[in-house]
């Protein structure tokens, strides 16, 4: 039997654009969008026209520059709103008008300050405007799952004779159970007049961590569209999260029997991408695009993995668009996982040399947490002869000052020559006079694409992390570092990335040689 399509609601740009700090400009919303059309969701809802020029501005662009993808305008159950997610969706090729009002009592009460009758009537008078507009009319009754069932199927009725033909069913406050949310959708079907005549969507809040599965839910109820934000980001603990949804389905799908339209090549660019243009950071065990998804630590594992990677991994990274480096070198990790991460960097070492490696690397995770590539690379440098790195950071000088561009000197050698020599650059920031000074310093086209700082501790003596990609010749390197000077950490997680790319490029000249 064919699986059942489910049709993917983003609303990253409106309900996702409402968590705290992640507010974008229109030009902003425009990139991302384009991105969301790539990534194959099968509507957008943009923004919410009436609150700024710019969102309105944001939304209608969208509109004419999309023309696949299905456009929703959003509006509270008023007349001015309507008619502004009306004018701003006006030259999409398919679009839909989505309506909210709330129905629970307490929002009735301490919200609207409006009676149930008052509501009902708003709804069917708004709804009814709204079709005499657009002909694809969403209805939302806010609050739904602390609604009295019979209220919900009151203003549900109400909106279905006005012509609303997608109900959508929020779980404003992230209150509901799976089963009991799944249950509303069952007991609205058969319940409410005409129920069977319209299309269903969930709407999740993640509250209780409960967002996906509330979802997973409603699609087992029946539902054929799930409103969804890329990292789950929005409002408090955030929307369901479009890639943990997709990939549910994805992986299960002959349990489900269902499917989405979703180009999963494309889900970590676009978590990525929208990570960093609303500033908001992915925690390191988030599902799908966290850091640590597909990075395994423990011996046992790493050990299983390099044997099959079915031994420990539900999904292949490499399907998500992930870039495949599962291996964490830590003070849990074995010889085997050593070797692997070695050869992946073209190193070939001997037996005692592997040994020798070993046993520095043991006393280094030791030492802390992780140990990152530059450091396995320096470990590596004075354990066999002749495979040092091509180049090292030998001193690093750095002046800030507020008011004035910021300055940076480092001291190069160059390995294989065994020269030293100091280059100086200037830049609005500290990184980027780094940046600059290491770009004369190393004759590659770099390209700095990329750059996450965190934390790893607290107080004083606390270290940073820093993961930095860089771009040659088309081909994206990354590696990572860490120090107390957190600009340290950057200038050697650069190096190490351009070594790793000198490093690659001379393997593949040696490869193409040998075979001509
Ligand atoms: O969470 C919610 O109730 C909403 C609606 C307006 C759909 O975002
Ligand atoms: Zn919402």
């Amino acid at each position: 039997m064919e699986n059942k399509r489910i049709r993917i609601f983003d609303t990253t740009l409106r309900d996702g654009e409402q968590a705290p700090g992640a507010s974008l400009n229109p030009e902003e919303k425009i990139r991302i969008a384009k991105q969301l059309a790539r990534l194959g969701v099968d509507t957008i809802e943009p923004g919410f026209p009436i609150s700024s020029p710019g969102d309105f501005h944001a939304v209608q662009q969208i509109s004419r520059e999309l023309q696949t993808v299905e456009i929703c305008g959003f509006a509270r159950s008023i007349k001015a709103d309507i008619d502004a997610a009306v004018r701003a969706t006006q030259d999409a090729a398919q679009r839909r008008l989505h309506l909210f009002l709330s129905s629970s009592d307490i929002h009735l009460d301490f919200q609207l300050r409006k009676s149930r009758q008052q509501v009902v009537e708003m709804a069917r008078t708004m709804v009814a405007y709204a079709k005499s507009r657009v002909d694809r009319i969403e209805f939302s009754p806010m609050d739904a799952t602390r609604t009295g069932e019979e209220f919900l199927f009151e203003v549900l009725e109400a909106v279905i004779a006005e012509g609303a033909t997608i109900l959508n069913i929020p779980d404003t406050v992230g209150y509901a159970m799976p089963e009991e949310y799944g249950r509303m959708f069952r007991r609205v079907r058969e319940g409410v007049r005409g129920g069977e005549n319209v299309e269903y969507s969930a709407h999740c809040h993640n509250d209780l961590g409960l967002a996906v599965a509330n979802s997973l839910s409603a699609i087992a109820a029946g539902v054929t569209h799930v409103e969804v934000t890329v990292n789950g980001v929005g409002e408090r603990a955030g929307n369901c999260s479009l890639e943990e949804l997709v990939m549910a389905i994805e992986t299960r799908k002959e349990t489900m029997g269902v499917e989405t339209g979703i180009v999963t090549q494309e889900i970590f660019n676009t978590s990525r991408m929208i990570s960093r243009i609303m500033h908001f950071p992915i925690a390191f065990n988030k599902p799908i695009v966290g850091r640590n998804a597909f990075q395994h630590e423990a011996g046992i594992h790493q050990d299983g993995l390099l044997k099959n990677r079915n031994t420990y991994e539900i999904m292949d990274p490499e399907k998500l668009g992930i870039p495949r480096s599962m291996i964490i070198l830590g003070k849990h990790s074995g010889r085997h996982a050593l070797k692997h991460r070695v050869t992946q960097f073209g190193i070939d070492l001997n037996t005692e040399e592997l040994e020798e490696l070993y046993i520095r690397f043991k006393a280094k995770a030791d030492e802390q947490k992780v140990v990152t590539d530059d450091q396995l690379m320096e470990l590596v440098g004075s354990t066999a002869d002749g495979q040092k790195e091509a180049y090292t950071l030998v001193q690093m000088q750095v002046v800030s000052s507020s008011d004035r561009s910021r300055m940076a000197s480092v001291t190069i050698r160059n390995n294989q020559t065994g020269e030293e020599h100091i280059y100086s650059a200037t830049g609005d920031g500290p990184i980027e006079a780094i940046v600059n000074s290491l770009k004369q310093a190393i004759p590659m086209p770099v390209e700095f694409s990329d750059m996450e700082l965190q934390s790893l501790s607290t107080g004083e003596k606390a270290t940073g992390e820093a993961e930095v990609t860089i771009t040659v010749n088309g081909q994206m390197y990354k590696n990572s570092s860490i120090d107390q000077d957190v600009l340290l950490a950057v200038a050697k997680a650069f190096v190490s990335a351009c070594n790793q790319a000198v490093r690659v490029q001379k393997t593949a000249v040696l490869t193409k040689s040998a075979t001509s």
